[in-house]
């Protein structure tokens, strides 16, 4: 057999920090179309995706969540409606997944690391920033908030840490040179951009390792020092495949990579970084970075701290994960941004897919059903009427090549219904429900039910990369065995057989109820937002539970710490004879008179710690929200007739 063609596509890797949204479903939905285009071209496809799990946000949250930073990220990945359940229920179609916590991948980092340093593209040197002692933190002089700590508010000062550099200013000549070829950096219209706003400005060195946090992959010859996130992500696309790792064995088989796709705001680490890291490492370059735009929401960026997230469980549930699909990659150029909106979706699936598609299908094997009992008879009469319908059945296939080879996918689309809705007239032009009334017609009838058979397999085996599903039922539905879905035969007439057999089927894409449907999204979003909110914590068992020493402590005294905005300090009866010191940070929501005599709940055996130079034993429990973007917060209190030591469980 003659050997295929490769391709190796990727997704960037998703940062686990909260839940995937819909954009993230974008991007992969809009890859997994290209790899399976690519199969069904007859190339040989890698289509690799996972998720990029190290960097201080993730131990924050973490922390936040007190759990492990990999307690976190397994369950964002692999937890119910996960990451992975997620790709599932899109039906993206990878072949492989990397998380950059697996030891293959950390082992390999740190290879690449140290073969940089030894090469001298990787040097010590001095991060200048300004640090937050308190927080342990450095800031760029933009991050900061009037000149202050942007988490705390505290003054913040001049400091160095020791850091690794890697050289990038000595590869910015030959990146340009790459990004000029036009070739590299699609659409084209961002290669200016990196040139102009990244590359002429000069390219500084970019420091590559933190000492400031733990999680991250260890510099394995110089404890201390974490390897900068972006060089652990960036390489995951080549230690997947194998390299310098034994997990895998496909680095010479898929390397370089055929099509990177990335998100607008990544391409410079794609574009820039990228490249100058695999010179360093005289590795071949990946063949073309793609960035595709946002899906936005009335202009904006969907995020998680604006609150306009749009779940793709939700929609998927609601329309079916086809419809999803389809919408997503119909609707909007994957080039430029796209401003999504539930209208928007439910008119694309009634427009495109319930009227022209969906109707297609239903009419043609109602037709075939009722005239002819299911099978077509063999006899066939031609008439002009039908040529132009040739013309779209055998030139659909070649138009929709050319925009789908260049990541057109809305336009590759567009081909395919421009054919659809040839059919669909085909139909009002030819009448068959006149051409039924008299016998002698038979001939005529069958070839244009014949007809439109084959303009709806030719549509069926272009749509499949981007609706697979529903293709497979409706291929189903106009009787198609695997050969006549074949990529060779969607520029063929005759494909069909003569006595071709229907099953008419359930309806594939019912039409949706605009102003009922609107209204029960709006009552679902409601109603999902509350658990949204919430920080994702792992289950506790009860054991685990009872070891909190939570006890009910009446308030002795509480004054103001000095020198703080913030702290009161409390002296409590816990019950145990001797008064116990807690600092709680609620001076803000609280005046210390107030609180004195309250019956309140602590929590005693959290290790001692000083704040402001004073020892806190254990923590007041409070209730805190975030009510239209500020903070709410309440001392749990209870009854004063409950005494004091008594315990919660
Ligand atoms: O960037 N519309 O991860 P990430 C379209 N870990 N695409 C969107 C989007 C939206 N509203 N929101 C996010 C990272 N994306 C890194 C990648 S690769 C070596 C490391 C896209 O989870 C975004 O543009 O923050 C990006 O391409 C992808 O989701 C992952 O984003």
């Amino acid at each position: 057999m003659e050997k295929k063609e490769t391709f190796y596509i990727t997704t960037p890797i998703y940062y686990p920090s909260d839940k995937l949204h819909i954009g993230h479903a974008y991007c992969t939905v809009a890859t997994d179309a290209i790899a399976r285009y690519k199969r069904l071209c007859g190339y040989d496809v890698m289509f690799l995706t996972g998720t990029d799990e190290h960097g201080q946000k993730i131990e924050e949250k973490a922390k936040a969540a007190g759990v492990t930073p990999k307690e976190f990220v397994d369950k964002i990945v692999t937890g119910e409606k996960g990451v992975l359940d997620l790709w599932k229920l899109m039906n993206i179609s990878n072949d492989r997944f990397i998380r950059t916590t697996d030891d293959y991948h950390v082992e390999a980092v740190q290879k690449i690391f140290r073969k940089m340093y030894e090469k001298g593209d990787i040097y010590k040197g001095a991060y200048k920033g300004k640090y937050c002692t308190p927080c342990e933190s450095f800031w760029t002089e933009s991050q900061l908030v009037d000149g202050k700590c942007p988490d705390c508010g505290r003054p913040v000062h001049d400091a160095e840490e020791e850091a690794y550099f890697f050289r990038l200013s000595k590869y910015a000549k030959p990146v340009q040179e790459l990004l000029e070829t036009g070739e590299f950096l699609q659409p084209a219209s961002r290669v200016n951009e990196m040139i102009n706003n990244f590359i002429k400005p000069g390219l500084e060195d970019l420091c590559v390792s933190r000492t400031s946090f733990k999680w991250g992959i260890p510099v394995d010859f110089d404890p201390g020092h974490v390897v900068y996130v972006w060089v652990d992500a960036l390489f995951n696309y080549c230690t997947a495949l194998g390299f310098l790792n034994d997990k895998y064995d496909d680095y010479d088989k898929y390397w370089p990579a055929s099509v990177h796709i990335v998100g607008k705001e990544i391409v410079r680490f794609h574009s820039i970084i990228w490249p100058a890291m695999l010179m360093s490492m005289e590795m071949p370059l990946p063949k073309r970075v793609y960035g595709h735009g946002w899906l936005v929401i009335d202009g904006g960026k969907m995020s998680k701290s604006r609150g306009n997230v749009v779940d793709p469980y939700v929609l998927a549930e609601r329309f079916g994960v086809d419809a999803l699909r389809f919408f997503l990659l119909r609707t909007f150029p994957f080039g430029s941004d796209g401003n999504f909106s539930n209208e928007l979706l439910i008119n694309t699936i009634n427009k495109d897919l319930a009227n022209d598609l969906g109707n297609l299908v239903s009419r043609t094997t109602a037709m075939v059903e009722k005239y002819f009992g299911g099978t077509l008879p063999q006899e066939r009469q031609a008439d002009e009427l039908d040529n132009e319908l040739m013309d779209f059945i055998s030139n659909t296939k070649s138009r929709y090549r050319k925009q789908m080879d260049e990541f057109q996918l809305h336009l590759g689309l567009e081909e395919v219904f421009k054919l659809i809705q040839r059919a669909n007239k085909y139909i009002d032009e030819t009448t068959p429900w006149v051409l039924a009334k008299d016998e002698a017609n038979k001939a005529r009838l069958a070839t244009v039910m014949y007809n439109l058979l084959e303009a709806l397999r030719v549509s069926l085996t272009l749509l499949t990369p981007f609706i697979p599903e529903s293709c497979e039922k409706a291929f189903d539905q106009i009787g198609a065995d695997e050969s006549c879905k074949a990529w060779e035969n969607a520029d063929k007439y005759g494909v069909l057989p003569l006595d071709v057999t229907v099953h008419k089927g359930e309806t594939l894409f019912p039409r949706v109820d605009m102003e009922k449907t609107l209204k029960e999204l709006e009552e679902l979003e409601h109603r999902n937002k509350a658990p949204e909110a919430k920080p994702v914590l792992p289950d506790v068992t009860i054991d685990e539970f009872a070891k909190c020493d939570m006890r009910v402590c009446k308030v002795l005294s509480c004054e103001a710490v000095k020198k703080s905005e913030k702290l009161l300090k409390f002296q409590l009866d816990d019950g145990s004879g001797t008064p116990r010191q807690i600092l709680s940070g609620i001076h803000k929501f609280y005046e210390p008179e107030d609180l004195v005599g309250k019956t309140v709940v602590a929590i005693l055996n959290l290790p001692p710690r000083k704040m402001m130079g004073q020892m806190s034993c254990g923590m007041l429990l409070s209730a805190v929200k975030e009510i239209d973007g500020k903070e709410e917060l309440h001392l749990v209190m209870l009854d004063d007739s409950v005494p004091a030591g008594s315990q919660l469980c």
